[in-house]
């Protein structure tokens, strides 16, 4: 597989490697305080950075064969990434191998301008090299501006189901998107 291609709009795709740890980390928290640290306490959100984002977890996530990391460039300056794994959705019995889409940031001075659409698109390409059919997600229910660019770009609800932020316990809309 390409560990790097490019569209005509300044913008290319590379695979998160090891030594990109502290960068991927510091996209992370970026991204996820700009999109949900209105909602959740200092409490949940520390919790959340040294547990799920910490540095030690996401080395892991970026050695394991079962999880892919890219990056999004722009004028070669990383502004957001995708996270993918091979994992199927929580509420049907597909039989076949899916990919979960399992996080997708683009730093928010940056959004609007094709960067998400352009990983989406990756996504779905690499999943089709692999023979898979259907992709998924699962989207927080009051993340209404990430649910509008996944409905645009045809995916359909399928169901729900709970998660922990912290201690607070979250719902996430899972929705699938059929690439055949
Ligand atoms: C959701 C997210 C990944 C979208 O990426 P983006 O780079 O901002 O979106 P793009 O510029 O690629 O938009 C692609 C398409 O979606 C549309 N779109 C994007 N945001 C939209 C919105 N809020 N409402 C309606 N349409 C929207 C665009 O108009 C575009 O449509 P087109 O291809 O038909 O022209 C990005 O905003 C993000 O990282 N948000 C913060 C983190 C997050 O919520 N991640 C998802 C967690 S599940």
């Amino acid at each position: 597989m390409e560990s790097t291609i490019q569209n005509p709009n300044i913008l290319s795709i590379r695979k998160v490697i090891p030594e990109d740890l502290i960068l991927l980390r510091n996209i992370s928290i970026q991204t996820f305080l700009e999109t949900y640290g209105w909602y959740n306490t200092e409490e949940n959100l520390a919790l959340y950075f040294s547990n799920d984002l910490s540095e030690e977890t996401l080395k892991g996530q970026i050695d394991s064969i079962e999880t892919d990391y890219f990056f999004v460039l722009k004028d070669d300056v990383p502004i957001g990434f995708i996270k993918i794994g091979l994992k199927n959705n929580p509420i049907q019995k597909w039989k076949e191998k899916e990919l979960e889409i399992e996080r997708i940031y683009i730093l928010n001075e940056f959004q609007g301008f094709g960067a998400g659409k352009f990983l989406l698109e990756y996504s779905e390409s690499i999943a089709q090299t692999k023979g898979i059919t259907q992709i998924w997600l699962g989207v927080w229910e009051k993340n209404l501006k990430a649910q509008e660019f996944y409905f645009r770009k045809g995916f359909t609800q399928i169901g729900e189901h709970d998660f922990w932020l912290g201690k607070d316990q979250q719902r996430d809309f899972i929705l699938v998107k059929s690439i055949e």
